[in-house]
């Protein structure tokens, strides 16, 4: 199987400061390597500070969120052009406090997911069932349907998707490797029935209560390219030993 890419991506959420920036970007980039790249989200405010601080490191940076439109009347909003000015290479797209707290829809994040591409912004595009979506058996449904509002999205094959279940999410109840494996295998089967060549190469990752004792094994099956780390990341001693199990 081709080589795809091992990444490690901290989400810090709304959660930080200036003196937690200048303490933490440091620290990681101390534990950098070539191997796996390790990538930070911080909140808006610090980013071109993060990237800043970042530079010569080997740890990159990405923001938690992106404006669907190139530039206009949206305030509040930036664009992947101003995040790709700062220093950025990722933007996380579709994220499930996003769609759930600021109601963005798969027709939003697909949008959103192609102003990155066109920006040179590799979107990482959450996906992911609720509990009762699972319970249902609908979760393959769900993320079917995820997937194809990014496949409809020109340059979708340059993605990465991140796959976040959301009763996995801030509740120490990460899926178990072997339903993380399961579920990744099939988002990359459904990937591989629109473009094989894609789906073999593109970055999945895992998202939802990674610590550093579920790490290994998460990180050890074969469709877990990476992982999205929340709570984990806030703490260098939480987060180093997940950075090294990959
Ligand atoms: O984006 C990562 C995130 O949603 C997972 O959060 O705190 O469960 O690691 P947490």
């Amino acid at each position: 199987s081709p080589r795809r890419r091992q990444m490690v991506v901290a989400n810090w959420k709304m959660h930080g400061s200036f003196d937690f920036c200048r303490a933490m970007i440091p620290a990681l980039g101390r534990a950098a390597q070539d191997a796996v790249e390790l990538v930070v989200c911080p909140p808006a405010p610090f980013l071109a500070t993060v990237s800043q601080l970042a530079l010569g490191t080997g740890v990159t940076c990405s923001a938690q969120d992106v404006a669907e439109l190139p530039s206009g009347a949206r305030t509040g909003e930036w664009s992947a052009a101003m995040l790709a000015e700062v220093g950025c290479r990722y933007a996380l797209v579709g994220h499930s406090e996003r769609r759930q707290h600021h109601y963005e829809d798969d027709a939003l994040i697909a949008g959103k997911a192609r102003a990155c591409l066109l920006a040179g912004i590799t979107p990482i595009v959450c996906i992911g069932e609720s509990a009762a979506e699972r319970e249902r058996g609908e979760t393959e449904q769900v993320l079917c349907n995820q997937l194809d509002w990014l496949m409809s999205t020109p340059l979708w094959r340059q993605a990465i998707v991140a796959y976040e279940p959301r009763w996995a999410i801030g509740t120490n109840q990460a899926a178990t490797p072997e339903v993380a494996q399961a579920t990744h295998a099939l988002i990359r089967a459904y990937l591989a029935q629109c473009d094989a060549q894609a789906a073999a190469r593109m970055p999945l990752l895992y998202g939802g209560s990674v610590k550093a004792d579920n790490a290994q094994q998460l990180l050890a099956m074969p469709d877990i390219d990476g992982v999205l780390v929340g709570g984990a990341s806030l703490d260098i001693a939480a987060f180093l030993p997940i950075y090294s199990a990959a």
